[in-house]
């Protein structure tokens, strides 16, 4: 039998069962739950990587290979790859929310639970926006941010398969164009500087869902504060990554540490076991990572396009 509770009070749906059930999930279900309910995890069916799979395909028909250094490919095509490397906790993100197109829905799997600690974070970003001081909230709300990455020569060179600037620029203003979400008031432009290659994107700091009232907290800013505030915690990946005012302006920090101290009054720690999955909304719901010692954590994640 499969039974169905709550993850948390406002966000989250619980779904219990054994291996046996497997065969009773409704896969045409799972996207719709989704979008009710935020995020949905899978508990007790002891599913193998092939069933994550099959079941994340039910859900999302596209899937992204994220490029960072370090993470390792488990499916030949890269498209179920492992989670960053690293031991340190990571704040609430919106995945890849720094380029265009934000993925849609995002599939965690667990290889490996840690022996302790080590939980996969949630926070509903509608929850989050609500705890935000009036300042911030009218900030996030009205304001839109720009992210700035900058792309060393071997990785776009690699990447785009040229070294020849105009070429590369003509490549990347078509996957751009195509790439935003014009309605949302996206917005992207790139340039050369010196064999850097320099894109920014322009996008919306909060978005709404059918899910519920109001906006949602939706961006990469807490990452952003965290590679400036404290640079021990790693994150190299992510090091690339400016986070700017739609004026090109430095962000302001306060409002960002006060998106921190409102995340850690929403989080939900999500403790795994062995073959359990969570399916998120990407755009709504944030995640994160608390953090852990045992080498043995194991947690595989895929990327999904279109919900
Ligand atoms: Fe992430």
């Amino acid at each position: 039998m499969i039974v169905e509770s709550p993850l948390t009070e406002r966000m989250g749906l619980v779904l219990t069962g054994s291996r046996d059930d497997l065969s009773r999930i409704d896969r045409a279900m799972l996207s719709k739950k989704v979008a009710e309910h935020g995020a949905v995890i899978l508990r007790g069916f002891e599913l193998t990587v092939d069933d994550f799979e099959t079941l994340s395909q039910e859900v999302a028909p596209e899937f992204l290979v994220h490029h960072d250094v370090g993470r390792m490919y488990i499916s030949d095509d890269g498209t179920t790859q492992t989670v960053v490397p690293g031991m340190e906790g990571i704040p609430a993100h919106v995945e890849r929310g720094y380029a265009a197109p934000i993925p849609a829905t995002l599939f965690f799997y667990c290889n490996h639970p840690p022996d302790s600690e080590g939980e996969t974070t949630l926070y509903d970003g509608f929850e989050l926006f609500e705890r935000l001081s009036p300042e911030s909230q009218k900030f996030f709300a009205e304001r839109k941010v720009r992210y700035r990455l900058r792309i060393g020569p071997e990785l776009w060179q690699r990447t785009l398969m040229t070294d020849d600037h105009a070429e590369a620029m003509y490549m990347i203003d078509e996957q751009l164009t195509s790439a935003l979400d014009v309605e949302r008031g996206e917005a992207a432009t790139c340039r050369v500087d010196d064999d850097t290659l320099i894109m920014d994107f322009v996008t919306p700091a909060t978005r709404t869902a059918a899910r519920r009232e109001g906006v949602a907290f939706s961006n990469s800013g807490l990452t952003y504060l965290y590679t400036l505030e404290m640079p021990e915690e790693g994150l190299l990946a992510l090091g690339k990554m400016t986070m700017l005012t739609e004026e090109d302006e430095a962000f302001p920090l306060e409002i960002l540490r006060d998106a921190l101290r409102a995340s850690r009054e929403v989080e939900y720690k999500l403790s795994w076991r062995k073959g359990d999955m969570a399916l998120l909304d990407n755009r709504t719901v944030l995640h994160g990572r608390a953090a852990f010692s045992d080498p043995n954590r194991s947690i595989y994640i895929r990327i999904g396009f279109g919900l």
